[in-house]
């Protein structure tokens, strides 16, 4: 992954890129190091860990110089210290990287039966070399186009030459990158968030293309060397988010803020006033599509996951779920008639981009639900959907599903009516519920108390399991991978009908399970489940929406969210267990934000 930034400008740098890589630490936070030119001679500074200890590197030595470049590193190749560290310099050339070179191995041993030597174990230094030899015949562009085509794999590049102090070369093949435009100011970066606080003009680099930055001008180059115009985009200035006010860490305001979010979603989408949704501008008429490809990556793909039960129940069109990691290697048949959805939160995943990629080659129709209108993965779709939650900071997804999980829904919800599948009886109470949901997540989040004390009974545990049927095993599946990511305990997510074919040997006295029974069809199969766990000594936490019955007395703790219909059960059962992960995490001490070995956006495949 990795995030990286450039500036030429006509005053020191250096402020703006720490500030700049600040916000790119979503993207990687295992080293970060930034490269400045004054008087002829590139100065590199460069730590293992946060941006904060770069910054009082800084204090203690600044970086001068009008010009620079920074990265932020989420390691691929070498561990995460201050050698394998970006910028990889040498006396001429710096660069900064986001991506894999995938033959850097066989250009590392050309390299060096040249006689070179290289300082760091990193795919990224070969690029570096490459330059500084390219750079003893040609001029800067010409190197780096020379130096582009002897390299396979991915990449965004920013680079800097000591003897051409005015510019700052980008390219970028695979991973993104945005050029934004100011005074006497030009920049380059992994995305738009990150030059957000400097400028609101950008263009996108689109794969294959090259950049060359001074301070008053900026020029385009496509694979073939020959100059191009790029669109200018002005982004919304939309929320003041980047803030986590009085909340300890960004995942807690997330959290808290998902009534909100909720509410913004809903709202864009529905019109309170015919009780309809406000869907329009598809791809393939919702009456013609034979079949819906949802894929996603991690949290996102839970929510097609989920999705696959509502389609299920109020469409007859058919479903399938795929990984993007492995939807992008099968060998799948495409067919126009279906419609393809990508789910990403940050619309930057390289596996979701690359399966899009595979769609539009193939020729069929896209859509994507993105919480980042301006990333990669909804430019190039064909329809965007997005969720409206506003920038999600915390590296483990709580807002941000919820918000997939309301757009899911409301797709099937107007996929429904349009094919004449839902009476409007149902479709008008369904809609009703909707408008009801931001209230009830808010009265959920009211069982934080309760769920702070049973935190304490995961500490000492030897691991966990979530159990649900139905749209609630996908929910299990995303209660567990929160506790794993926060927690760094082992945390199974199982259907609970499926523990029976194995997982049950891992039941023994005092291993927390927690199950999550909603009251829809699955609850009377779920308490069968729930005794046979009991019977072999699992610690029962058991969430339910369910008024009516009382909880078994073997259950040991019981908590209750509100309940609205069954298919907004999966979004409110959610929420008790995003902040079960949390509070368990803060009682490990663990970093909530920065769980350690991840990132929030994974550029790299
Ligand atoms: C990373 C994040 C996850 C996220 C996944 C997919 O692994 O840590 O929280 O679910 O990427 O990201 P996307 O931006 O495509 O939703």
């Amino acid at each position: 992954m990795c995030g990286i930034i450039g500036i030429a400008s006509n005053k020191p740098v250096s402020i703006n890129i720490i500030n700049s890589l600040k916000k790119l630490e979503y993207r990687g936070y295992d080293s970060a190091g930034i490269a400045t030119l004054k008087n002829d001679l590139i100065n590199e500074k460069k730590c293992s860990g946060r941006v904060e200890e770069l910054e009082k590197i800084l204090l203690k030595s600044p970086s001068e110089g009008n010009i620079g470049i920074g990265h932020v590193r989420w390691a691929t190749h070498g561990v995460p210290n201050v050698i394998n560290a970006h910028p990889h310099s040498t006396e001429n050339v710096s660069v900064v990287h986001n991506g894999i070179i995938e033959n850097s191995d066989d250009l590392k041993k050309e390299l060096e039966t040249k006689g070179l030597k290289f300082k760091s174990q990193t795919d990224t230094e070969v690029i570096t070399l490459l330059i500084t030899e390219e750079l003893k015949k040609f001029e800067p562009l010409e190197s780096v186009f020379k130096t582009l085509k002897k390299l396979k794999g991915s990449f965004a590049l920013g680079i800097i030459f000591k003897d051409f102090p005015e510019i700052i070369i980008g390219a970028r093949r695979g991973s993104p990158l945005a050029v934004g435009y100011s005074k006497d100011e030009n920049y380059l970066g992994s995305d738009s968030y990150a030059l957000k606080s400097m400028t609101n003009k950008i263009s996108y680099l689109d794969d294959g293309e090259l950049c060359v930055l001074t301070k008053n001008s900026v020029s385009f180059y496509d694979d073939n060397e020959n100059k191009i115009n790029k669109k200018t985009h002005i982004i919304s200035d939309d929320e003041n988010i980047s803030d986590k006010g009085d909340y300890k860490n960004f995942m807690s305001k997330e959290i808290f803020e998902q009534p909100i979010t909720a509410k913004k979603c809903v709202n864009e989408y529905i019109d309170s006033l015919k009780n309809d949704i406000n869907i329009y501008n598809f791809p393939i008429e919702p009456k013609e599509i034979k079949k819906l490809i949802l894929v996603g990556c991690g949290t996102a793909y839970h929510s097609c996951l989920v999705a696959k039960y509502w389609f299920e129940e109020l469409t007859s069109i058919d479903i399938e779920i795929d990984i993007a990691s492995e939807f992008r290697y099968r060998n799948i048949k495409f067919n126009t008639e279906n419609l393809y959805v990508f789910v990403s939160q940050s619309g930057e995943t390289a596996d979701t981009a690359a399966a899009l990629d595979i769609c539009k080659k193939n020729n069929v129709k896209t859509c994507s639900i993105v919480n980042v209108i301006e990333s990669t993965i909804a430019r190039n779709s064909d329809w965007v959907l997005p969720i409206h939650a506003g920038p999600e900071i915390g590296v483990a997804s709580t807002k941000a599903f919820l918000g997939q999980l309301i757009v899911l829904y409301i797709l099937c919800l107007k996929f429904s009516s349009m094919r004449g599948e839902i009476d409007k009886k149902l479709y008008n109470q369904n809609i009703n519920n909707l408008i009801k949901l931001p209230e009830a997540i808010k009265e959920t989040l009211n069982l934080e108390n309760n769920i702070q004390l049973i935190s304490k009974e995961f500490i000492e545990a030897r691991g966990s399991m979530f159990l649900g049927r139905g749209s609630s095993f996908p929910i299990a599946l995303e209660g567990a991978l929160k506790l794993k990511e926060l927690s760094y305990l082992h945390a199974e997510g199982y259907p609970a009908g499926e523990m029976k074919h194995g997982p049950l040997a891992l039941i023994e006295e005092g291993l927390p399970v927690i199950i999550i029974a909603p009251k829809d069809k699955y609850f009377e199969k779920t308490l069968s489940n729930t005794q046979e766990v009991i019977a072999r000594g699992g610690k029962i936490f058991f969430i339910t929406d369910n008024k009516k019955d009382s909880l078994s007395d073997n259950i040991r703790f019981g908590l209750r969210v509100p309940h609205l219909d069954c298919f907004l059960s999966s979004i409110l059962l959610t929420v008790p267990l995003q902040l079960l992960a949390y509070h368990v995490a803060l009682l490990k001490n663990c970093d909530i934000d920065k769980p350690r070995n991840l990132a929030k956006s994974v550029t790299v495949e």
